[in-house]
């Protein structure tokens, strides 16, 4: 994609001509000045998820109480899981809503080292989200049965080389685990070259799409992912804390086993049985009560998601980035800013990183409230910037004003009435 002007015009136009716009109104946006880049974070609230958590609340929760849980409530998780399955190319009963994404990676990291049983490696990378690292980390630690974490390095800070994926994995590997599009630079594996590897050694393959899920089109089953896991307050704009996806493949549901046998994942729990008796399919990765407020968030908010197609949100995410790289070539990379992010759309998910030895304090002055324009992106240590697109309710014209407000901070050295003091939330 090519674009030859830096004048305003052209972004004007770009939203003009861009046949989702007409999203933007189903969201929540309370202040125009305020251009809000971090919905690889926590997405936006659509209008939607609005009114229909106002309706769980007050009808379903207020008036119908516990009879609710026969209304609608008991089958959520799968039903969500269901919608989930679309954009992510699964079957319907391949998927569903459970736990946090920590708790699902836990869950599957063991069912995996139990089914691979006679080898010991798990191999991942270093753009691993930290929290997967931690996780299994943690699971070493707690079996104590010699196993071990190999992580991948990237030779240029951006990108994996599959072939030190492929170096790595060997007839060893229990499990191959990596995020689909990692959280820092943005890379996006090429998934179905990736899991083949994994299988030409018969080591299992789990992807964590928590920054793919709702913006790149995914197709697990043509990938023949054996599993993944992934966030929904991300692009999927399921609110804070919103409960994550577990999807294991039909095949492998009655060969892997959940590590957590609760009572949501047992086939009768309404029997109060004292043995665990595990359900069938995607089921059994359940674990306790469902958090009903934030599922409901979550099943209204995906509508958008399925009535915008994944393939037209992929098609303007590619070209809202394309832009964003222009703009910055341009204007910001005289300026010491470096480009953190693969600039081959392939290989790259929806968040742009620059990169700046200052680039603390400048998020710091995009933030500050005081100021006409506020941006809101985040800050990555040690010195990334994030830009997160979210193709709904991003427009084009909002990356002109961010890059230019860029320049203008650091132009007028604006940033050096700021402070290093971090949030505990950055
Ligand atoms: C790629 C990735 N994996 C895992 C997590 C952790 O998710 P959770 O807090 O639901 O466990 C995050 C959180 O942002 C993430 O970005």
């Amino acid at each position: 994609m090519k674009f030859h002007s830096k004048d305003i015009s052209l972004a004007k136009k770009l939203d003009a001509d861009d046949p989702l716009k007409s999203f933007r109104g189903e969201f929540v946006i309370t202040e125009e000045k305020t251009i809000y880049l971090n919905g690889n974070s926590l997405g936006r609230l659509p209008l939607k998820t609005q009114s229909n958590l106002n309706q769980v609340v007050n009808k379903q929760w207020g008036e119908r109480l516990v009879r609710n849980w026969n209304e609608g409530w008991y089958d959520l998780p799968s039903k969500v899981g269901a919608k989930i399955a679309k954009i992510i190319g699964a079957q319907e009963d391949e998927v569903i809503i459970a736990d946090s994404t920590s708790i699902n990676l836990y869950k599957l990291v063991l069912a995996a080292l139990q089914y691979n049983r006679e080898r010991k490696t798990i191999v991942s990378d270093e753009f691993n989200f930290p929290s997967d690292l931690y996780v299994i980390q943690g699971i070493i630690k707690q079996l104590q049965k010699d196993h071990n974490l190999v992580i991948v390095k990237s030779n240029d800070g951006i990108t994996i080389d599959s072939e030190n994926i492929n170096m790595a994995i060997n007839s060893e590997t229990a499990l191959l685990t990596l995020s689909h599009a990692c959280f820092k630079s943005a890379f996006l594996y090429d998934m179905e070259r990736i899991t083949k590897l994994a299988h030409d050694s018969d080591t299992l393959m789990l992807w964590d799409l928590s920054h793919s899920v709702g913006v790149v089109d995914i197709d697990l089953n043509k990938s023949n992912v054996d599993m993944a896991i992934g966030c929904t307050y991300k692009y999927l704009n399921g609110g804070p804390g919103a409960p994550a996806f577990i999807y294991v493949r039909k095949d492998l549901q009655d060969k892997l086993n959940p590590s957590i046998s609760g009572w949501f994942g047992d086939s009768s729990p309404f029997e109060f049985n004292l043995e665990y008796s595990a359900s069938e399919g995607i089921k059994k990765f359940l674990t306790g009560t469902p958090p009903i407020v934030s599922l409901s968030a979550i099943d209204s908010s995906i509508d958008l998601i399925l009535d915008a197609g994944i393939e037209n949100i992929r098609f303007k995410s590619i070209k809202l980035t394309e832009y964003l790289i222009f703009l910055i070539s341009n204007i910001l990379l005289p300026l010491e800013f470096k480009i953190g992010s693969p600039l081959d759309e392939n290989f790259r998910g929806s968040h742009i990183s620059i990169r700046h030895p200052e680039a603390f304090k400048i998020v710091k002055a995009m933030t500050d409230e005081k100021n006409n324009i506020v941006v809101i992106p985040d800050f990555r240590e040690p010195d990334n910037i994030r830009l997160g697109l979210s193709p709904l309710y991003t427009t084009f014209e909002e990356l002109w004003h961010t890059v230019n407000r860029i320049e203008e901070i650091v132009l007028t050295k604006e940033y050096q009435k700021y402070q290093e003091i971090k949030s505990v939330v950055t």
